[in-house]
């Protein structure tokens, strides 16, 4: 080669890799996994229904609508019980895969109890499974999403360790009826919040018992988890051959001041406190709660004249029995927090024992109906890579939620930018940091019941209009958006540039 032209073809060859580099990007990987999901109790409606039994959420939207922003309940919600097959259908016309959706409780056993087993549930998810099957469609059951069966609740509920041998009994009634065709599980929707309805007022069940009953319930979470894994694992997997996860909910805690080492320790702090306190027991090489949860809660415990710490422990026994429990990480994403060292809430409480404070940053852009929902897509780029580092690159990550709450209006703009750019982070977790996700699921298909916001806030990819009795859909723009993403199996480069600016926001 002429040596004058070594330069030139050297120039040409680097712009042909970062351009292909840079494609390669945005192109979704083969095999990669769509979906949109529901949960029982923010869409099916049909709340006395059919033999149905009454749930926590029943009871406390209809003894406290006050703690409900438009004092609305999940009695009628979209209907879905009814009209599950036109969800279907809107899932399949969207050219996605996978439809999550929930299995009701109390609609398979009234009181929670298994020696009463109403048969009119049991045919209701027999044909919502058939119909997913048949739209060629893959289900994904989560086995519990919030709405534990009111009876069980007055026994106390996850407060209980009794608990975990009626969930383990309600879990084989569903494999055994179901497991043939569903594939893939999640026991329980978000533990972290589930317990947040024991530490305070605005989950179900409301007990407001801070510093305490929120522990309790996790602990006897983690234990019911891993208790229907090892019955899977024992009993079904080897005919059924699915997979089970539990979700896990994480906003990203920035430090509020990159510079202040007080603050660098609160994110990793938050990090541990809410994703850690679930995600460590199970996914962690060494098992059990964090060290600095274990520390923190203790200190504070006896510093307060308890004799023993407020955070239960684990025997040795049981954390050899939790570690491992999970075929996947099922990873539910949303914003990002700015955190910092400080004390909030009363005396006990998770607050207290954390340490740590939250504040939103004004300068983000947020959802206007749910002002705790950035749009900051390096955070969940940040999140898969901690969850690489932390628990090892083995584990396959499957998003189970990421979505944007608006007004419900048909042309989402700001939903459809949420989308692209958080799935163009995702694309640099799985290219640029080597991290194994293999799926993404919008949350959420239709508009639905939003727990505390009522129906003030949604995040449906299809519109609902909740004052037709019909509970007619319509898609959005965010739904053309999708069923073009799962097409082209790209997203559009445009959105490269907006979430390269979204990345470069100030104080993430
Ligand atoms: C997590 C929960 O699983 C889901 O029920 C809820 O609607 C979304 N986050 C949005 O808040």
């Amino acid at each position: 080669m002429e040596p004058h032209m070594r330069l030139p073809l050297a120039i040409l060859y680097l712009v042909l890799i970062v351009s292909a580099q840079k494609n390669r990007t945005f192109t979704f990987p083969q095999g990669f996994l769509f979906g949109a999901g529901t949960s029982a109790y923010q869409t099916e409606g049909a709340h006395d229904v059919d033999g149905k039994g009454q749930s926590i959420w029943d009871t406390h939207t209809h003894e406290h609508p006050d703690r409900i922003a438009d004092g609305s309940n999940g009695d009628d919600a979209a209907k879905s019980y009814y009209k599950y097959k036109e969800d279907i259908e809107a899932v399949k016309e969207m050219g996605m895969q996978i439809y999550r959706f929930s299995i009701s409780w109390p609609r398979i056993m009234p009181l929670g109890l298994p020696n009463i087993i109403n048969q009119k549930g049991i045919d209701h998810y027999n044909s919502v499974i058939n119909e997913v099957l048949s739209n060629n469609l893959i289900p994904m059951a989560t086995i519990y999403h919030w709405d534990l069966p009111q009876h069980l609740q007055d026994l106390g509920g996850f407060a209980n360790d009794d608990i975990i041998i009626y969930y383990e009994a309600y879990a084989k009634v569903i494999f055994e009826n179901f497991g043939d065709r569903v594939k893939w599980w999640c026991t329980i929707n978000e533990p972290y919040y589930q317990a947040f309805g024991y530490e305070g007022t605005l989950f179900a069940p409301g007990l407001n018992s801070t510093g305490i009953g929120g522990y309790l319930a996790a602990h006897n979470m983690i234990k019911a988890h891993a208790r229907v894994y090892h019955l899977y694992e024992k009993q079904y997997r080897s005919k059924q051959k699915g997979r089970i996860s539990l979700n896990m909910p994480i906003d990203w805690p920035a430090p509020r001041d990159k510079t202040s080492t007080q603050d660098q320790e609160a994110a990793k702090i938050e990090l541990e406190f809410s994703l850690g306190w679930f995600a460590h027991p199970i996914y962690s090489k060494e098992g059990d709660y964090p060290q600095v949860m274990k520390d923190r809660i203790s200190n504070f415990s006896l510093a307060a004249g308890f004799p023993f710490s407020r955070l239960p422990s684990f025997t040795s026994a049981e954390v050899e029995y939790i570690r491992g429990t999970a075929d996947y990480f099922a990873l539910n994403q949303y914003g990002s927090k700015h955190v910092a060292k400080g004390e909030q809430g009363p005396d006990p409480s998770f607050d207290r024992d954390s340490g740590v404070v939250m504040t939103g940053n004004k300068k983000w852009p947020s959802s206007r109906t749910s002002k705790w929902e950035t749009i900051t897509p390096k955070g969940l780029r940040d999140i898969i890579a901690w969850i690489r580092k932390e628990y090892g690159e083995e584990w396959e990550i499957l998003i189970t939620e990421n979505g944007f709450a608006d007004g419900g209006q048909l042309n989402d703009t700001l939903r459809v930018g949420y989308l692209a750019t958080y799935m163009t982070d995702m694309l640099k977790a799985i290219y640029i940091d080597k991290c194994k996700v293999i799926g993404y699921i919008v949350w959420s298909l239709i508009d639905s019941f939003e727990w505390m916001s009522g129906y003030t806030s949604t995040f449906g990819l299809y519109q609902v209009d909740f004052k037709d009795p019909e509970r007619k859909r319509t898609p959005k723009q965010s739904a053309y958006f999708m069923a073009n993403i799962t097409k082209t199996r790209e997203i559009p480069s445009f959105y490269a540039i907006v979430t390269n600016k979204l990345d470069k926001l100030e104080g993430l």
